[in-house]
């Protein structure tokens, strides 16, 4: 059972990854973003979602300098956007971020979307990057597994993880068991559906069972999958209560009721269309 938030999965090249972290797509660059990670570590997150798209990094580096925290117990994700995929591209955009974050390394960098014509250039720069130590671990993010049988038929190093819109209403139940069994860790973007399921009467009825909020309870549901998830907020009270996750555990029923809520609806893109 994940206890704590210090808890971590190992990824397949033994680089540790905290079960949950604090996403910052849209949190502006500046005091908010800087306040969001500074309430986020006070609360025992270690672990940061950005990327270049988000175009907040410079707050996010500003932060975690601030913070005193050490830098090896922080857990640094960014990613390169569609417009910068390619081999050298891909280099310099990394090079862009690295900068603005004012880190020695990134923890984990990854593909933002399967940019089809160039995602495989794009990786050899991610193996690259890796084998150079730029980056302690390298993935993708927004790949079926078409993509990744096409990426791992061509490539020297398995990506380490794979995020993907994860929620209630989009189980991905496929994916999710492709990835355990080639040792590609799940990771979970909008894993609260910005809120739009909050009113479900099966998640309001666990939250009274277990005396949690559903936010609260959605987030259980992704670490008793084995997903690791990155809920986002800029508010102090929200931050910590997504964090207060790790005293409770869903039954295994109560875990299958969840399950029954997944209709296959998206709310960001389709990754085919692409
Ligand atoms: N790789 C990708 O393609 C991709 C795509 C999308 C997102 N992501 C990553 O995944 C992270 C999370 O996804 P997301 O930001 O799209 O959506 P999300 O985490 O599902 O939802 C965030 C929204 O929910 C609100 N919220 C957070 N906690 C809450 C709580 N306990 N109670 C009520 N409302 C709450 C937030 O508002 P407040 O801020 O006002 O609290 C915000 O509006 C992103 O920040 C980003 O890092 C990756």
């Amino acid at each position: 059972m994940i206890k704590s938030i210090s808890d971590t999965t190992v990824l397949h090249n033994g680089v540790r990854m905290p079960w949950l972290g604090l996403g910052v797509y849209k949190a502006e660059d500046g005091q908010e973003v800087i306040n969001a990670i500074q309430y986020a570590l006070e609360a025992g997150y270690r672990s940061i979602d950005t990327a270049s798209f988000y175009k907040n990094e410079e707050g996010v580096g500003q932060a975690l300098m601030e913070s005193g925290v050490p830098r090896e117990e922080l857990f640094i994700t960014t990613k390169v956007w569609n417009t910068e995929q390619g081999y050298e591209t891909t280099l310099q955009s990394f090079e862009e971020s690295r900068k603005k974050l004012a880190l020695d390394y990134v923890d984990l960098f990854l593909v933002h979307w399967p940019v089809s014509g160039k995602y495989k250039d794009t990786w050899r720069a991610l193996e690259h990057l890796y084998k150079d130590g730029k980056v302690k671990a390298i993935g993708v993010c927004n790949f079926e597994i078409h993509h990744l049988e096409d990426l791992l038929g061509d490539c020297e190093i398995v990506p380490m993880v794979n995020q993907v819109e994860f929620h209630p209403r989009l189980t991905q139940k496929e994916l999710l068991s492709y990835c355990k069994d080639k040792n590609i860790q799940l990771e979970a973007w909008r894993p609260l559906l910005k809120g739009e399921i909050f009113d479900e009467p099966v998640l309001v009825e666990l939250a009274k069972k277990y005396e949690k909020t559903v936010a609260q309870v959605i987030l259980r549901w992704d670490l008793q999958n084995g997903v690791v998830t990155i809920p986002k907020s800029v508010n102090k009270e929200r931050i910590y209560q997504n964090s207060d996750i790790f005293d409770f555990e869903l039954s295994r029923e109560d875990m299958e009721q969840i399950d029954t809520l997944n209709t296959n609806h998206r709310n960001g893109p389709n990754p085919n269309d692409f």
